[in-house]
C-alpha cells in the first residue's frame, strides 16, 4: 500500500460534501458521508459523469448524472446496475487525510 497526504485536516469536506482532489495528476474524490471519509474513482462507470456534483443518500455515493448509486463502504453498485466503483482506503492522521492506493493497481495504471 502506496499512501499519500491529500487533504490537510482543515481542507476535509463538510458532512454530506464532496471534494475532487488531485493525487499524483489523477482525480480522486474524497467525500464526507455523515462525517466518516471516503475516497472513491472521480467518474462513473455508468457513462463517465462526475462524481463531484453527486450526493450520498443511506451510505451510497449518487452520481448526478442518472442517479446509478454505489455503496461507499463496497463500491457495489445498486441492485440491477451490475458495476462498481473503486473505493481508496483513507486514514485521518496528525497533520491530514491520506489515501492508500494498492502497489499493483497503482504502477499498473500509473506506473
Ligand atoms: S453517468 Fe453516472 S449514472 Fe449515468
Amino acid at each position: 500500500m502506496r499512501w499519500f497526504k491529500v487533504l490537510n485536516k482543515a481542507q476535509i469536506p463538510t458532512i454530506d460534501s464532496i471534494k475532487t482532489i488531485t493525487v499524483d495528476g489523477r482525480q480522486v474524490c474524497i467525500v464526507n458521508n455523515a462525517d466518516k471519509i471516503f475516497a472513491t474513482q472521480s467518474y462513473c462507470p455508468h457513462a463517465g459523469g462526475h462524481f463531484d456534483g453527486g450526493w450520498c443518500k443511506n451510505g451510497n455515493l449518487i452520481c448526478p448524472i442518472h442517479r446509478y448509486e454505489y455503496n461507499l463502504e463496497t463500491g457495489r453498485g445498486a441492485e440491477g446496475q451490475g458495476d462498481y466503483i473503486n473505493i481508496y482506503p483513507t486514514e485521518l492522521r496528525e497533520d491530514g487525510l491520506y489515501v492508500g492506493f494498492e502497489e499493483s493497481w497503482w504502477s499498473k495504471l500509473w506506473g
